[in-house]
């Protein structure tokens, strides 16, 4: 059931997940199924609901830098404890996710098994008030069935989940509109895991130095090939090397464009990222605008592609996922 986030809901969504049930959470960056990061069983039912293998590990929300000690050891760090408080004093609360030498007290499945644990502090008034009103931190990924498009409106979470989700908080369409970036610092230098909804150049301005690019958990090799495709509508999905020309297209395929769309041409359906070729503004319709497409039962979806700088690397980066479905 969908409820408008006021204090009664966000009540009961406390209520529920102090039970050991799950919620469907607003976010800045996108819908995250949320369960108490503490309760084995709570969490084991996320993979179950999202039929998501029990190796891809989940992001713990906490409500303030203050509770890291609650989910992580940071004295496991060392002096590297010192990265950890610039980059939490910029960018928290935000879509920025820090990998870190895990707490004793996380249960081994939210980290499938890994001494790490990631985790953030979300930027977004219902997050911060649920998780304030339960006091436990909240282990959330997103709130979509595992590989399918990530849900940026509560009606998306209905949508994908069904009625496995009891209660889901309506916050809104979230602002940002991809997953957080993933640093990870639990290694002797900062790796980047994911792009996402922080650009990596801020970052790198934080550390002062180039923040190269890690191997996620599910490119580890755990299990080759299985899950070169995440983020994908059940539309096939090509990412056009160059912007749509004059003409192309057909009435059984749909164009997501960015900047606007070329003006003689044959696509059946046409979603614009952004008009003006705005990389936040397209981060945050982005999955609203492939969920719309999906919605329409066309043979393939043509996606034009953005600059990959800025959130642009992140919105690639999905594009490509989304790609890669069906493929070897
Ligand atoms: O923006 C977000 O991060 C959203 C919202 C709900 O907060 N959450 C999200 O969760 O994107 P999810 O489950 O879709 O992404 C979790 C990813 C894993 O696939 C993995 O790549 C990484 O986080 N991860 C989690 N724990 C990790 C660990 N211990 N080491 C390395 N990567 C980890
Ligand atoms: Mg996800």
């Amino acid at each position: 059931m969908i409820r408008a986030a006021d204090s009664a809901a966000i009540a009961d969504a406390a209520a529920l997940l102090r039970q050991g049930g799950l919620v469907g959470m607003p976010t800045e960056t996108v819908y995250g199924l949320a369960a108490d990061a503490f309760n084995a069983g709570a969490c084991a039912r996320i993979f179950e609901v999202k039929a998501r293998p029990t190796f891809d590990p989940l992001i713990v929300h906490i409500a303030a830098a203050s509770w890291l000690e609650r989910v992580a050891n940071l004295d496991a760090l060392g002096a590297r404890v010192d990265l950890v408080e610039r980059l939490v004093a910029r960018f928290w609360p935000g879509p920025l996710t820090l990998v870190l030498p895990k707490a004793a007290a996380v249960p081994s499945i939210v980290c499938s098994g890994l001494d790490t644990v990631a985790v953030r502090v979300p930027a977004h008034p219902v997050a911060l008030a649920l998780l304030g009103a339960l006091d436990r931190p909240l282990a959330a990924p997103s709130a979509n069935r595992f590989g399918e498009l990530s849900p940026t409106k509560a009606q998306h979470v209905v949508l994908g989940l069904g009625a496995s989700v009891p209660l889901v908080l309506d916050g809104g369409p979230c602002g940002v509109g991809v997953e957080s970036t993933i640093v990870d610092l639990s290694g002797p230098e900062p790796r980047l895991l994911r792009p996402g909804g922080l650009p990596r150049e801020v970052i790198e301005e934080v550390l002062g130095a180039r923040l190269p690019s890690g191997q996620p958990v599910l490119e580890r090799p755990l299990a080759p090939g299985q899950l070169a495709s995440h983020y994908a509508p059940g539309t096939p999905l090509r990412l056009l090397a160059k912007a749509a020309a004059v003409d192309a297209g057909a009435w059984n395929v749909g164009l997501l464009s960015f900047g606007a769309p070329p003006d003689h041409h044959h696509y059946g359906a046409v979603e614009q990222l952004s008009e003006d070729g705005n990389l936040a503004e397209a981060a945050a319709r982005l999955f609203d605008c492939l969920h719309r497409l999906d919605g329409l039962r066309l043979e393939r979806i043509d996606a034009e592609p953005v600059p990959a700088l800025g959130l642009g690397l992140a919105i690639m980066d999905r594009l490509q996922k989304a790609a890669a479905k069906g493929q070897p």
